[in-house]
């Protein structure tokens, strides 16, 4: 529209995240033509720093890597042209008014929309949610925030975010921004579900033996060690990317596309939930190991890590829903960090085949003749489905083949990183990626019970080596199941 303009500011423009994951995908949508026609785009954080240092600061961290198109220097020229900075700390009303004049003076008479993405620590968000609502918001066109976790760390403290943010935003500004759900292969899982008739049908107890999702990193928390040890693996990865997967794999058909119906339905299977306990069960830590001459750090060698700390980089807990369809399956939750492969996967093992005729063929081994569907989320992303084939010949041998869905090799262009699909839709007002605070709320009901347990009981973690696949416990919590863990890859 000629008649409005967009600005981003990106609060803690100097981090992690802005530098590797934010700019990276606001000029991956420039490059694809997806951003509106007069945007501007402002970086926000305490240290000085020129437009010109930012600019050289963000062209570092892009590439061209949607495609090797020659005019992508060009574009890159453009979309740095269209960044600014301005420095002001995070709890000044006046530096944030001082932001307020300039974005007008880019806005020139237009109506404004404005998004705030708030990439700072947890406390000083509230303050900088108070002074960007009341001295930077739009008042001709719409504003809105974007928030990264933590949300807290438990029910409590969620529950008092939430509160104060409500203070200064109305839930249809706020997006709780979880990058699991910007994923390809997440996106596609509703799509894997409603859109086909052979898998609908068999999404249930019925058919289905037990899920398990599981998230794994080759790599420690080095460098970020400050932040994790007040987290840990359960509430990093667990409570949100791995239960908002779950959510979607396992909530009712929704009534429409439209993020209400969708979100719905996920607050109504998270709330068919039983709380996790400590009995279903393991956590890990890693410890040094040397390989190849090489030694791998301890997770407490950080110096950021406190002395003795027992904060979990590996969790695994079965989880279970208590509704008509779900009754009884186990649903299995990894994730751990350094490990010995990344990567991240849902596996459904389904059941046996009641009277089947090929059983003598398989020998005692029946689990390993049952179909599994496995949904790759990354790296290389696919979803094949374990069949049983004949081996051709004139004998009767049976093994385990793939109907494989190889999206490298089925489609060319390169799939979007989650940032970049988050920021449009936030961008164009779309709600159904983001996290609502009933969802949240949720969320935080099924883990704040076995988290404040751990701490209270100071439980002593499993420690397992460095690159390796984690504490053999977690075998263990599977097969009382029997179920046995997929492997990744
Ligand atoms: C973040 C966690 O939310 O997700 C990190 O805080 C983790 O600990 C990261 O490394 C993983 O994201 P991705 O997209 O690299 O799998």
């Amino acid at each position: 529209n000629e008649n409005e303009s967009v600005s981003i500011t990106v609060v803690g423009a100097s981090g992690d995240l802005a530098k590797k994951k934010i700019f990276p995908a606001l000029f991956a949508l420039y490059y694809e033509d997806c951003l509106p026609k007069h945007f501007t785009i402002f970086g926000y954080a305490r240290s000085k720093m020129t437009d010109a240092e930012l600019r050289t600061m963000v062209s570092k961290t892009l590439t061209c890597r949607i495609d090797k198109r020659e005019n992508c220097g060009e574009k890159m020229d453009e979309f740095l042209k269209r960044c600014f900075y301005h420095s002001g700390q995070y709890d000044s009303q006046e530096n944030f008014a001082a932001l307020d004049k300039k974005l007008k003076e880019h806005e020139n008479g237009k109506a404004s929309n404005r998004l705030f993405y708030l990439s700072i620590p947890p406390n000083i968000f509230i303050d900088a949610v108070k002074c960007a609502s009341s001295s930077a918001s739009s008042g001709n066109g719409w504003t809105r925030v974007i928030v990264e976790k933590p949300f807290g760390r438990d029910s409590e403290s969620s529950a008092a975010l939430t509160k104060s943010l409500k203070q200064y935003l109305r839930e249809d500004q706020i997006f709780r921004i979880d990058h699991y759900l910007g994923k390809e292969l997440v996106e596609n899982l509703s799509v894997l579900r409603f859109s086909n008739l052979i898998f609908e049908p068999l999404w249930s107890r019925q058919y289905i033996r037990n899920v398990q999702f599981i998230f794994s990193e080759d790599f420690g928390t080095e460098g970020r060690g400050g932040y994790f040890d007040n987290y840990g693996i359960i509430r990093d990865i667990m409570q949100n990317h791995l239960l908002q997967i779950l959510a979607l794999f396992a909530m009712e058909t929704p009534v429409s596309l439209d993020a209400e119906d969708i979100r719905n339905e996920k607050v109504k299977v998270l709330r068919s939930m039983r709380p996790l306990e400590l009995g279903t069960m393991v956590i890990g830590q890693y410890k040094s190991h040397t390989k190849g001459g090489v030694t791998y750090p301890a997770y407490t060698d950080d110096k950021t890590v406190p002395k003795g700390s027992l904060t979990p980089t590996f969790a695994a807990a079965a989880l279970f829903i208590d509704n008509a369809r779900w009754d009884g399956v186990p649903f299995l939750m990894k994730a751990g960090k350094a490990l010995h492969k990344k990567g991240a996967e849902i596996r459904v093992q389904f059941r046996h085949v009641p009277g089947n005729l090929y059983n003598r063929t398989f020998g005692t081994d029946l689990d390993r003749a049952t179909n599994e569907l496995v949904i790759r989320v990354q790296p290389d992303e696919a979803i094949y489905l374990k069949i049983n084939n004949k081996v051709p010949g004139l004998g009767m041998k049976l093994d385990r083949s793939h109907l494989n869905l190889h999206y490298a090799a089925r489609y060319s262009k390169e799939i979007p990183d989650a940032y970049e699909r988050l920021l449009l839709d936030a961008i164009e007002g779309e709600r159904r990626l983001f996290i609502r605070s009933d969802e949240l709320d949720a969320a935080w009901s099924l883990f704040t019970p076995v988290l404040k347990e751990l701490e209270e009981k100071r439980v002593v973690p499993e420690y397992y080596p460095y690159g390796s696949r984690g504490p053999v416990g977690a075998h263990y919590l599977a097969a009382r199941y029997n179920v046995r863990w997929g492997d990744l890859g």
